[in-house]
């Protein structure tokens, strides 16, 4: 298992690039299958994530050329609708690879998947948005095996999901007629996935609102899509520059996609700025004075992002007063903050959706572990801040979603050393 050890305390400068968003490309590798022919993807991050879902296509018969941050994926040879059981398992992601397969060969056998440790994460909303679209399915033996194409009509999701929304859409888009989605999600790689789906020639209007019109096209075909730059990514950067009290660039952004979130800081006392450069736009931080206290509740978009919730919290550590956090979407979130509490951190946990920081701490390093993506990299953050040493285990998590974090923050001036414990016992 690898391990990060970091010293504190440095103050950070320079530029950090932001990777393509994590969680479009999971959904739009997979949309490529619904093509007739191939497609090339830019952009993509460099992620642990993204190279399971590059094995799930291949273990059904895609094509995956793999040329540094661009992917290109050949979906005419797809001999199977059974992705790799044990690939599936190991990424909760991959639930949306049942809508195109069941857009493209109206079958598909998938065992429930797994991902991080955040709460119970069952997919019966998924099942509920297939059922409305005249799909069956069946569980036996630890899989769900679907039969039938998605037929068009109005779906209702139960609960704003994002990944069900993703489902309900790459599912009928190949379905004759016209397709509603009401109550959708509206998150910002919800819009990315239909913008390539229409580059492919899809008919979708209304994503990143609450209802999706979809209507259904006969065929399509590959194309050419860059993904957006990751909103969580660039909130997660943006928040070390802040809490090391440092001045760096972060960039390319897409600052709308963050508005709440820059509210939220700025209101906290952070000093930053947003500007373009070569067509792109930018966020650089600034050293500020003292922080103050600002609770938060997480939200689905446009609201506070559940995956800054945990970088957030980190931050309020350093700010003075008291904050509650209240987290609305995932139950089990909070794992970090035992490890946080081995920090120094003044945490006291209400319920599990709730939670009160009292700061300023003066945190001080110490060992602890990974439990999750966001948790993992929260954690980075609290050591940069903190005093002497700490060793972060388990940090495949954070290689899940971040694009190496410890080289990006090690280019910008701090002390990260990744190393691994088996080569060392050897
Ligand atoms: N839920 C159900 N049943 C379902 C699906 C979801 O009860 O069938 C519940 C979940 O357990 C959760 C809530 O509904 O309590 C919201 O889940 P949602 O379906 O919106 O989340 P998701 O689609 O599984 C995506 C991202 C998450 C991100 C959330 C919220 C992907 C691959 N994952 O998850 O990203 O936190 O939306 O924005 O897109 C991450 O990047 O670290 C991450 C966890």
């Amino acid at each position: 298992m690898a391990y990060f050890k970091i010293q504190g305390g440095n103050t950070l400068k320079g530029a950090v690039a932001i990777s393509g968003a994590k969680n479009a490309a999971l959904k739009i590798i997979p949309a490529t299958i619904l093509g007739n022919s191939p497609s090339r993807i830019s952009n993509v991050p460099n992620i642990s994530d993204v190279r399971k879902m590059e094995e799930i296509l291949l273990s059904i018969g895609a094509k995956v050329n793999n040329l540094n941050n661009e992917l290109e994926i050949d979906p005419q040879n797809i001999n199977s609708v059974a992705p790799d059981e044990k690939l599936v398992k190991k990424l909760r992601g991959s639930v949306v690879l049942i809508g195109p397969l069941l857009a493209r060969f109206g079958r598909a056998v998938f065992s429930q998947p797994g991902g991080c440790l955040i709460g119970a994460r069952p997919i019966d909303d998924h099942l509920d948005v297939f059922a409305q679209l005249g799909v069956k399915y069946y569980y036996k033996d630890e899989k769900y095996y679907f039969k039938g194409k998605p037929r068009a009509g109005k779906v209702i999701l139960r609960a704003m999901s994002v990944t069900a929304t993703e489902n309900a859409i790459m599912a009928t888009v190949l379905s004759e007629g016209t397709t509603t989605i009401h109550v959708a999600a509206a998150e910002p790689e919800i819009v990315d996935l239909a913008d390539f789906l229409n580059k492919m020639g899809a008919k979708i209007t209304g994503a990143g609102t609450h209802e999706i019109v979809i209507n259904g096209v006969k065929s399509l075909r590959g194309t050419h899509h860059e993904i957006i730059p990751d909103r969580i990514e660039a909130g997660t950067y943006l928040i070390a520059g802040i809490i090391t009290n440092s001045e760096i660039e972060i960039g390319p952004v897409i600052p709308e996609h963050l508005d709440l979130v820059l509210k939220k800081l700025s209101t906290c006392g952070a000093k930053f700025k947003i500007y373009e450069k070569d067509n792109k736009t930018f966020i650089k931080t600034f050293k500020h004075g003292e922080l103050i206290a600002e609770s938060i509740d997480t939200r689905p978009y446009p609201g506070f992002p559940t995956d800054l919730q945990s970088p957030y919290a980190v931050l309020m550590t350093q700010a003075r007063g008291e904050c509650t956090i209240f987290e609305t979407i995932f139950e089990g979130r909070f794992r970090y903050l035992e490890e946080l509490k081995l920090m120094r951190a003044r945490v006291e946990i209400e319920n599990p959706r709730s939670f009160v920081i009292k700061g300023p701490s003066k945190l001080i390093g110490t060992k602890i572990s990974s439990g999750d993506i966001r948790g993992g990299a929260a954690l980075v953050l609290a050591a940069l801040a903190s005093s002497k040493e700490t060793i972060i285990s388990d940090i495949e998590y954070i290689d899940r979603g971040y694009d190496r974090m410890d080289e990006k923050l090690n280019a910008l001036g701090a002390n990260i050393l990744r190393l691994d414990e088996i080569l060392e016992k050897k």
